[in-house]
Order: C-alpha cells, then sequence, then structure tokens
C-alpha cells in the first residue's frame, strides 16, 4: 500500500473537524500522521516517526511545539513524502511555505494569509513549487466549495476570464440577505441585523473584523492573481469598509455596537433607492480582467439575478469567461468546520495521490 506522512498544525474548529474525517478515511493510500500540533504550545510526535493516534490525541501526553525551522528538518528527515497541514491564520507561519516547499514538503491549508498577502510571497511560492512541494489551497475562498481548482482549469486550458463577481463572506452574506430583501420587507434597521449576526456568532468577536471587508479583499486577491491580474497586495486596489468613519477608532466592541444604530439612516437610504429600481444591495468582490481591477464593496442587483435570492449565509461566485459567456455560477455554504475541512483533505488526497510511495 502507497502511503504519506501528514503533519498537521492547529486542532480548532477546521483541524478538530479535518482529523475526524482523517480518521473515518477509506482509501487505497495510507496517511500517516507524523505531527502533530494541538495548539501553538503543545504537539505531538516521536523522534522515530511512530503515527500520532488519532483516537486519543485530545488527552495524549504532550511535547513543546517545534519551531517552524525545527519543524522543516524534522519533516525534510522522515524518509516519506510529507503534506503539512496549516489549520491556523497565523502569518508567521503561512510566511514559511516557501521554506517547506523548497524541503520538499507539499502543503494543503485553508490559511489565506500566504496568498493573499505581498505578491512576493505568492511569487515565491508558486516558483518553488515547480521543483519542490505541492500547494493546494482550495479552501481560501468559498471553504469547500470548489472554485480555485475549476478556476485554475480554465486558465491553464487557455479560455480567458473576462470578470468574476462574488460573494466571499458568509457574515455578510447573511447581513445583506437579511437586510435587504426582494419582497421589500425593509423595517429591519442594519444595525439590528449586525446584532442579530453577533449573537448568532456569525460575526468576528469584535463585528468590524467582518465589517472593515478586508477578509474579502484577501479572497479577491487570490481569485485575481489566478486569473491573471497580479494584485500587489489585498490594500492595492479599493475596499469599502462598512464601518461609519466615526466609530473606526472607538475602544470597544461593545461600544461599537452602541453607537451603530446613530449611522442607519445612510445604509437605509441606499437600500430604498435601490429597491425603487427592483434591485438589492449585495457586499460583493470583483475582478474585472476588461479594465485590470479589482474592487471590494456594496453593489446592486436586480429582483432575477442569482446573487439576489441567495440564502442565509450562502456564498456564490459567477465566472464569465470566453467559454463561459453565460457565467458559470458556484454557489453553497462557504464557512463551517465540516465543509472546510472537506476542501482541506480533498487537497491532501489529490496532493497525495500525486506523491504517495
Ligand atoms: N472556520 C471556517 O469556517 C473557515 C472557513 C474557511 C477558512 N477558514 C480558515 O481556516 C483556518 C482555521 O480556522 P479556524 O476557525 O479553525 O481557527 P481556530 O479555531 O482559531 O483554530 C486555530 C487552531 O490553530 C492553533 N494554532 C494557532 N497558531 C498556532 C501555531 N503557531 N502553532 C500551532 N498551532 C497553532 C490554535 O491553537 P491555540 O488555541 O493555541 O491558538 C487552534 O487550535 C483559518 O485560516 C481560517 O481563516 C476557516
Ligand atoms: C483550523 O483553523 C480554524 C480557523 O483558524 C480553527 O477554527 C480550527 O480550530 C483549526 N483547526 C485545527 C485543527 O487547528
Ligand atoms: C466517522 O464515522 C463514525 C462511525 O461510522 C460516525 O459516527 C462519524 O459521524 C464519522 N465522522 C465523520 C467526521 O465523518
Ligand atoms: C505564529 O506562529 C509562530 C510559529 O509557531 C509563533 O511563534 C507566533 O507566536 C504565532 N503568531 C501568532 C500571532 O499566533
Ligand atoms: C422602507 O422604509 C422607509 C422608511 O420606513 C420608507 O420610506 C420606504 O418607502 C420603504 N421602502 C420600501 C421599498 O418599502
Amino acid at each position: 500500500m502507497k502511503s504519506v506522512n501528514v503533519a498537521i498544525i492547529g486542532s480548532g474548529v477546521v483541524g478538530s473537524a479535518y482529523i475526524n474525517q482523517l480518521k473515518n478515511l477509506t482509501s487505497s493510500i495510507g496517511f500517516k500522521v507524523i505531527y502533530l500540533a494541538r495548539s501553538s504550545k503543545e504537539a505531538l510526535f516521536s523522534k522515530d516517526y511512530s503515527p500520532v493516534d488519532l483516537s486519543t490525541y485530545k488527552s495524549a501526553a504532550s511535547q513543546p511545539v517545534l519551531s517552524l525551522s525545527d519543524l522543516n528538518e524534522f519533516l525534510k528527515n522522515s524518509g516519506k513524502p510529507t503534506i503539512l497541514v496549516d489549520n491556523t491564520s497565523n502569518e508567521t507561519i503561512a510566511n514559511f511555505y516557501p521554506n517547506f516547499i523548497k524541503s520538499g514538503i507539499s502543503i494543503a491549508t485553508p490559511n489565506k494569509k500566504a496568498f493573499s498577502s505581498d505578491i512576493s510571497v505568492w511569487n515565491e511560492i508558486f516558483e518553488s513549487s515547480k521543483t519542490g512541494g505541492l500547494v493546494g489551497h482550495e479552501a481560501t475562498v468559498g471553504a469547500g466549495l470548489p472554485i480555485i481548482e475549476p478556476l485554475n482549469d480554465l486558465v491553464l486550458t487557455g479560455d480567458k476570464i473576462d470578470k468574476i463577481e462574488g460573494i466571499f463572506s458568509g457574515t455578510l452574506s447573511y447581513i445583506f440577505n437579511e437586510f435587504s430583501t426582494t419582497d421589500g420587507s425593509n423595517n429591519t434597521k442594519f444595525s439590528d441585523v449586525v446584532k442579530v449576526a453577533k449573537d448568532l456568532g456569525y460575526t468576528e468577536p469584535d463585528p468590524r473584523d467582518d465589517l472593515n471587508g478586508l477578509d474579502v479583499a484577501r479572497k479577491v486577491t487570490i481569485l485575481a492573481r489566478i486569473s491573471g491580474l497580479n494584485v500587489e497586495s489585498p490594500t492595492s486596489f479599493p475596499v469599502e469598509s462598512l464601518i461609519p468613519k466615526a466609530l473606526e477608532s472607538v475602544e470597544s466592541a461593545d461600544e461599537f455596537m452602541e453607537k451603530l444604530p446613530n449611522f442607519d439612516d445612510e445604509i437605509q437610504k441606499i437600500k430604498d433607492e435601490a429597491f425603487a429600481e427592483n434591485k438589492v444591495l449585495r457586499f460583493v468582490g470583483s475582478v474585472d480582467l476588461k479594465t485590470n481591477k479589482a474592487s471590494v464593496g456594496i453593489a446592486k442587483y436586480g429582483f432575477d439575478h442569482p446573487f439576489a435570492s441567495l440564502k442565509g449565509s450562502d456564498n456564490v461566485v459567477s465566472i464569465k469567461s470566453e467559454r463561459y459567456p453565460n457565467p458559470l455560477v458556484i454557489q453553497g455554504a462557504g464557512a463551517g468546520a465540516e465543509v472546510t475541512a472537506h476542501g482541506v483533505l480533498a487537497d491532501t488526497i489529490k496532493i497525495a495521490q500525486r506523491i504517495a510511495i
């Protein structure tokens, strides 16, 4: 039986779901977990590379985590092709990917940082990947939705992308789907919807971390780069923030929530104007390859547009290309532990099919 070694960093929401799916896997390839960082402090591994028991990892005796350079050495010398699964959102780990890849270690990850920061990191990752380890990052956009691979396939086979548009934040999808509806039930105030989303745990602890648009800008950066628009960084194109200027610097999330209702009128007016034109508001990211521009912000869509009928916290992306003048539309859950973990595990399996011995 062919096999690969697997090293996992992080066992939070996504990481735990990943480990459970991996445990249940029936595959013709063996996956041997030789390193598991349960948190930023503790890890399970042994010097002789004996496998970590996934049925007891939560309580098993641990050691301090290896530094990134020690982990690189440890994995490089394991004697088997190795896949590193980074299930954190840590930028230092992301910036270290080129070193792992140059050592022949492959990466499967939902961590957006490496792919959406400075273009130099992106270039270094894919340059070193030509001769080193492989890279799978499907879950960095739309969680488990198939977006990165189909887009890559179009580009690799010579299609020309015209435009990509999408709703890439589960949180902002929910907020706008509730706030701006086709049936005109417009008595819901923006600040009330944000409060409900926060109470349901859909937002970050400080909702400003969703409302600033940066997470969407990171996803747009990744899709732009795959399509051939080499955006410099997620702050190098226009990103509309939904945080009122006056509330950008208030100290606490509580104070922000308390004062947000004072700013309802402005966005209510935009919504009412859109409704009068039979349109809804949505928070979208877009990449236009005709004008070479990327942007993130509020846009209006007619009641019959696919974005207008979005439900819950679903994501949607529309890809218009030479071959798909009627856009290819991909829609579904764009957040959640199980779907994110399956995106990462599918990448792990695809890499293993190519490198297992
Ligand atoms: N949740 C989703 O729906 C979703 C969807 C798409 C993409 N993602 C992405 O998936 C990634 C993971 O998300 P999550 O929600 O699962 O995050 P999380 O719950 O915060 O989990 C992160 C885990 O990684 C560990 N960790 C952090 N830094 C570490 C380090 N330096 N070394 C070793 N372990 C470390 C944390 O341990 P400590 O407790 O010690 O910090 C924790 O176990 C993120 O990049 C996120 O953006 C998530
Ligand atoms: C994976 O990362 C996500 C997001 O940072 C986190 O919620 C989850 O707990 C992580 N899972 C593991 C196993 O680290
Ligand atoms: C794994 O399999 C067990 C037993 O069949 C099942 O109860 C569990 O839900 C499965 N877990 C996952 C994550 O698929
Ligand atoms: C990121 O990971 C590195 C290496 O494990 C660690 O030293 C650093 O403290 C982490 N940073 C954050 C913000 O968690
Ligand atoms: C929405 O509510 C405002 C204020 O209550 C009202 O002026 C406007 O006509 C309403 N718009 C729609 C489309 O119902």
